[in-house]
């Protein structure tokens, strides 16, 4: 018999190699462990790290953002509002101080009547553009039909609107998000697209609310938007990720945009 023919220190060198072998399988085995779970927690590292700088991005932007407004509203206040006052001021004074005849002293206080008259305006378009008054009263849907038919009379554009959700009025902070959301992305159409041509419509699905923008203007590549996004584009997204929403792009080079927006409220 073969086994009768294994000599007893052959058996002990066939354990013995056995054994070895078994002992390099757990420490290969050990290794490389240790090495794919400092894999991991590298790549878990670095994903961090790029959420956070896309997270201090985004706080940039909102910040940038906020101060393009402030100089914007400075700007308006000084242009509009400040020198009009300083000239009610100044035809006030000689309403006081000089020696007027009858006729120069009417005209005098017809110039104050229109530019109080021009101020009140001007007062109210700045507060109308800081946040529409309509939506702030009656909700999402007026303001938005507000928008559109206010910029449908504006330029050469054509503005579709439909919607089949009732917003609920005490969740307007979120509203505003959406509002200033559609209000950018009809800026860019208008802007960079020259659509003529846009849809804006909202639908429900169980209680996800869907928003389905679409213009018909020049378009963009997907694939490079990314490096593209202006203040505008980083404000959205911004926008989105405190609404906990979804985003999709769809456009190509003169092919017009389609922008998808899922959330819930
Ligand atoms: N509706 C659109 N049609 C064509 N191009 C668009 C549209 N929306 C955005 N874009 C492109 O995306 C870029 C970034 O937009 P945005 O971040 O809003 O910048 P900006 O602040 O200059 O408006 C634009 O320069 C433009 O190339
Ligand atoms: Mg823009």
């Amino acid at each position: 018999m073969i086994i009768n023919t294994i000599s007893q220190n052959e058996i002990v060198s066939i354990i013995m190699y056995v054994f070895i072998a078994f002992v390099l399988m757990t420490l290969l085995l050990i290794f490389f462990y240790y090495f794919s779970t400092k894999k991991i927690n590298r790549i878990q590292l670095e994903n961090k790290d790029i959420e956070i700088s896309y997270q201090k991005e985004l706080i940039n932007s909102v910040l940038l953002t906020q101060e393009a407004e402030r100089k914007r509203i400075a700007q308006d206040l000084h242009d509009d509002i400040s020198s009009k006052l300083n000239i009610i001021s100044i035809n006030a004074h000689l309403l006081e101080t000089a020696v007027l005849n009858e006729e120069e002293r009417i005209k005098i206080a017809a110039t104050i009547k229109q530019y109080a008259k021009f101020v009140a305006e001007d007062s109210r378009r700045i507060a109308h553009d800081l946040l529409p008054p309509v939506l702030q009263k009656f909700g999402l849907d007026a303001g938005i039909e507000g928008l559109c038919s206010e910029l449908s009379n504006l330029k050469s554009l054509n503005i579709d609107y439909k919607n089949d959700v009732v917003f609920d009025i005490k969740d307007n902070d979120k509203h505003l998000h959406v509002f200033r959301i559609i209000q950018e992305l009809i800026n860019n159409s208008i802007k960079h697209g020259e659509a003529k041509n846009i849809t804006i419509n909202f639908s429900k699905k169980e209680d996800l609310i869907i928003l389905n923008y679409v213009d018909d203007g020049k378009g963009f590549d997907t694939e490079i938007i990314d490096n593209q996004k202006g203040l505008g584009m980083k404000n959205i997204d911004s926008r989105i990720t405190f609404l906990n929403a979804e985003m999709q792009i769809k456009s190509a080079v003169n092919k017009g945009v389609h922008f998808i927006i899922d959330f819930r409220i």
